[in-house]
């Protein structure tokens, strides 16, 4: 027989921002990060696991219709994982099949540019994780599976569960407490919007694994970033999502994007994620605000060049106008770059 399994995992936009590494094998985060899950109708990755005593030999991957390589480090150290924990319900229940010993066949498919900055290694290795704990039935416990995506991806740990999510550092040096946990479910704050503002779609120059290397190792900037302004803000946007209160969620998100930013650019030599047209969307949700007499917008920029808007559901008008004009004026905003924004329901 051939054993199947297919599930989606959703993209995952990070408030506060995890860059850095302790431990760049098991990808044990430097601090904690928050980030919200967005809606799996919009930017998703789909993969199907099989396994079969049919197939070759070797486990195969294909991504977006080309075969991929399934060698690398952090995919092998998910799959092995996957299969200590399937050969562990074997050997307590000798009638199950022995799936774990079988090869794998791994088909994904992301909805949206692949390593544009878009999070796409997050919902990636969430969906590769999850589809294979589906094949294999193992308890769909989010948090247990966050310890093995985060060996994929870090971010990738927060795309196991929906709504408002933090990746709690930890402080093992097994990594068992870096873990993602649920802040709170999407439905207690219904109303947030996410706008993607995709400035330009192409790969990334510097890619996040080597770029967090170069800040923790470079920059004394970053230090103050680790020590004193992620807790901060870890503990203000927590409070902000519980009360709902999106002004100071807002502040925290544009201080934690610009920090981030800042440890960047403060890296030897710097990186510069962020170009002309992604300045120019800082300035406009400037505007929008000021225009407002209060925060209804927020920005906040990954590892690349793409804004991504955070603001309620009663403000979308403004906001979305206001964005079109701005941006359709800007130089360097591409065609196809319009075509792919799009408003993103939580
Ligand atoms: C700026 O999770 O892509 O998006 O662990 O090396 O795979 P690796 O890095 P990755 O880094 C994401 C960085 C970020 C911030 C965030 O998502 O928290």
């Amino acid at each position: 027989p051939v054993y199947r399994s297919t599930t989606t995992a959703p993209v995952n936009i990070a408030v506060v921002k995890y860059w850095g590494k302790r431990d760049p094998k098991l990808n044990l985060a430097t601090n904690p990060s928050l980030s919200v899950t967005l809606s799996q109708d919009d930017l998703r990755t789909l993969t199907t696991a099989s396994c079969s005593a049919k197939f070759p030999k070797e486990d195969s991957l294909t991504l977006n219709g080309e075969p991929s390589d399934i060698s690398g480090a952090r995919t092998q150290a998910c799959l092995r994982e996957l299969r200590a924990l399937r050969a562990k319900l074997e050997e307590a229940d000798s009638s199950l099949p022995k799936l774990s010993e079988l090869p794998l066949r791994i088909v994904t498919e992301n909805n949206f540019p692949t390593a544009a900055g878009l999070a796409s290694s997050a919902a990636g290795f969430a969906a590769l994780v999850r589809a294979i704990a589906d094949l294999y039935r193992l308890p769909n416990n989010p948090t247990e599976l966050s310890v093995i995506a985060r060996q994929g991806s870090g971010s990738a740990c927060r795309s196991l569960f929906g709504g408002y999510v933090a990746w709690r550092d930890g402080t093992q040096e097994d990594g068992l407490d870096s873990k993602a946990v649920e802040v709170a479910p999407a439905s207690h704050w219904p109303e947030m919007r996410a706008l993607i503002l995709v400035a330009s779609a192409a790969k990334k120059g510097v890619s996040s694994t080597s770029g967090m290397q170069q800040t923790v190792a470079t920059s004394g900037l970053f230090k103050q970033r680790v020590a004193e302004v992620v807790p901060k803000h870890m503990a203000t946007i927590e409070e902000a999502i519980a009360k709902k209160d999106f002004a100071s969620f807002a502040e925290v998100t544009m201080r934690d994007s610009n920090s981030f930013h800042a440890t960047c650019a403060d890296t030897y030599p710097p990186i510069f994620y962020m170009n002309d047209t992604s300045r120019a969307a800082v300035r406009a949700v400037e505007q929008i605000n000021e225009k407002a007499g209060k925060t209804i917008a927020a920005y906040t920029f990954d590892a690349g060049p793409n804004a991504v808007i955070y603001f309620l559901e009663e403000s979308a008008a403004a906001i979305v106008g206001t964005f079109y004009k701005v941006l359709s004026a800007t130089e360097g905003w591409k065609d196809e770059a319009k075509s792919l924004s799009s408003e993103i329901e939580l």
